[in-house]
């Protein structure tokens, strides 16, 4: 199956979408998708196939936030965490993530009628995560994928994968450690901003609202710097079940409470000031940088 699935609403799934629309949507919405494994148990398959299932789902969800209007997705696909499951099942996932970039790519080099949906619907696609923990192959796919999609500029799906938020912050304060170190940074430049933007999410806007299926409530290490001011909302419901009604349960939870976040959100703004010439040239040639390991990537030897 493709990244994004056909639109495949009904009529009144389509007249509930129009209504929600009409109040505020959130422009980034952030999913873990937990469920996948309890799913395959429930119904007597494979874990693999309840992974499968679970990008399928993901792809149906894609679709529905672009009918919604929502601009930015991420998704937790895999945490560093994960690696400790059976080789089994780790290798599975790897190679399920295989064969979704290799479609992804693949559509796109061989005709242009039946490319993924995910270029057809200028979709730019970013992996967030500590790639070198990934097997090489898998990380040259990564990069090709980012490399084609870097300038779709309508919509952005995140992907994290080899991803915590820990080691996300850990790695954001060597970046800035180094920096000062080098003397293209004095220790003053490191405020609050400055490490967002060391981040691996440094592109994105903070999402607005997090969604976690499964029941389970807890964060996992997922994003914990930027859900600071988010509305968060747990659906009971196994990930490869979730619907589109979930889905608009939550967008309406977050109207709801829309009215309480915009205070901390400006607060969180304002705290944020403005950047010296120092620091904007510190992150230009960060993301340079990582523009420059991601063109390695493509060009290495899988
Ligand atoms: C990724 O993980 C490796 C191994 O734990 C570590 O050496 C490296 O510094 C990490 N890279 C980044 C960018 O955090």
């Amino acid at each position: 199956m493709s990244w994004i699935r056909a639109s495949t609403l009904n009529w009144i799934q389509f007249l509930c979408v129009k209504i929600i629309k009409s109040g505020r949507v959130p422009k980034h919405i952030a999913f873990i998708m937990d469920g996948n494994r309890r799913y395959a148990q429930k119904n007597n398959v494979r874990k693999f196939e309840g992974h499968s299932q679970g990008f399928d789902k993901l792809a149906e969800t894609l679709q529905w936030c672009l009918d919604l209007g929502i601009p930015e997705v991420t998704v937790y696909a895999f945490s560093i965490e994960n690696f400790k499951r059976s080789q089994e099942e780790v290798d599975a996932l790897m190679e399920l993530s295989q064969q979704k970039f290799e479609r992804l790519l693949s559509e796109k080099m061989f005709c242009c009628f039946a490319r993924d949906k995910l270029m057809e619907h200028g979709v730019c696609i970013r992996v967030i995560g500590n790639l070198s923990l990934l097997p090489q192959n898998i990380r040259k796919l990564i990069a090709q994928a980012m490399i084609l999609t870097k300038d779709n500029k309508k919509t952005f799906l995140n992907v994290a994968f080899a991803y915590t938020a820990r080691e996300e912050m850990a790695q954001a304060v060597r970046t800035a450690v180094s920096g000062v170190e080098r003397d293209a940074l004095q220790l003053s430049d490191v405020t609050q901003q400055l490490l967002s933007n060391c981040l691996y999410t440094s592109t994105s806007p903070d999402p607005e609202l997090l969604i976690r299926t499964s029941g389970e409530v807890r964060l996992s290490d997922y994003l914990l710097w930027q859900v600071s001011c988010s509305c968060i909302y747990f659906a009971d419901v196994l990930w490869p079940e979730f619907s589109i009604w979930h889905l608009l349960a939550a967008i309406i939870k977050y109207q709801r409470s829309y009215a309480q976040l915009v205070p901390v959100q400006q607060a969180d703004e304002m705290a944020n000031g403005c950047l010296n010439e120092r620091i904007s040239l510190f992150h230009t040639c960060l993301a340079a940088s990582r523009l420059a390991s991601l063109e390695e990537l493509n060009h290495a030897v899988a």
